[in-house]
């Protein structure tokens, strides 16, 4: 198989395991071409891609930008902090706009669950889910299941713990339907305020107790406490999250095994993950930063093969 089974990236739901192992053989390659002396290559020239971003980023937005430099495409960036979104224009208008400008590839970063699904149906470019509120962030969830599979080998047959506030992540969601399509074991762990009361129906198991997690699990990827979505208090303090439901390395050092952790940043350091932590042999961070850019890249380069 040379080709994606579809023509946008709205979520991992939406995609087969063979277009999983698709972008990963093809990031495989492209991780190759960034280590080389010159990083780019013409792959994207005279496509044009515009990055919309109605939330904050650092590293989606980053990591794409630079995926379609490596790539030779021509880039336009949008935020709708600076502007005429605040002068009360639509999210269609908006994007109707951009399109005129010959735009054949939208990344698009947006609070509402479904608004990259939205656009899908009614404009003509491929779309990029770049995460739609607590909905999905594929391509956050493809760079997870890439940097486990470079580091313990392959992502079958491996356990792996998300552990934090489940509740509000789009990471948590598009991880479990990635890391089920590839064959692993997927547990879900926090506070039960913080868990969605039916999550086990997707086939997780679910735990209360992070120490009884991490003795399970081969990976532990920790996720951040998103109180910029919390409406209502769900659980007393951060000092009492951090307590209770926090990583740090005296509970890695009870462990008698080797031990993967992971986080999607940005990390609410000393909250839900200590630095003695994040910043151990353990963690492979940076390693998902790093991979972020092949697997943009992949994404990018086989959804403009499909029009
Ligand atoms: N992991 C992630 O989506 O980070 P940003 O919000 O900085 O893009």
């Amino acid at each position: 198989m040379s080709q994606l089974s579809t023509r946008h990236l709205l979520g991992i739901k939406d995609i087969t395991t063979e277009d999983i192992q698709l972008i990963f053989e093809t990031a495989q390659n492209f991780k190759e071409v960034l280590n080389r002396p010159i990083k780019k290559v013409p792959s994207l020239r005279d496509i044009t891609i515009a990055n919309i971003f109605f939330e904050n980023s650092t590293r989606t937005r980053l990591s794409f930008e630079l995926a379609e430099k490596r790539l030779s495409a021509d880039v336009i960036n949008f935020s709708s902090a600076s502007s005429s979104v605040k002068k009360g224009e639509t999210l269609i208008d908006t994007v109707n706009n951009i399109l005129s400008m010959k735009v054949d590839m939208v990344v698009m970063r947006h609070s509402s669950p479904g608004s990259p699904h939205f656009l899908s149906k009614n404009i003509k470019a491929n779309i990029i889910n770049a995460g739609d509120g607590t909905h999905e962030h594929p391509t956050q969830a493809l760079l997870d299941a890439f940097s486990i599979r470079e580091k313990l080998g392959d992502v079958a047959g491996k356990k792996v713990a998300i552990i934090g506030d489940i509740l509000h992540s789009r990471v948590a969601l598009s991880n479990i339907f990635c890391l089920q399509k590839l064959g692993a074991e997927v547990m879900v762990c926090g506070p039960i305020t913080l868990l969605p009361k039916h999550i086990a129906s997707l086939g997780v198991k679910v735990e209360y107790d992070v120490q009884k997690a991490l003795e399970w699990c081969d990976v532990a990827n920790v996720l951040r406490i998103q109180l910029e979505r919390q409406q209502i208090k769900y659980f007393p303090s951060l000092r009492e999250y951090s307590l209770y439901f926090g990583v740090n390395k005296k509970m890695l050092d009870r462990l008698d095994k080797e031990i993967v952790i992971m986080h999607p940043g940005p990390i609410n350091r000393g909250v839900e993950l200590n630095s003695d932590v994040a910043d151990s042999e353990h963690s492979i961070i940076l390693n998902q930063v790093e991979n972020g850019v092949a697997i943009r890249m992949a994404v990018l380069y086989l959804l403009a093969g499909v029009k």
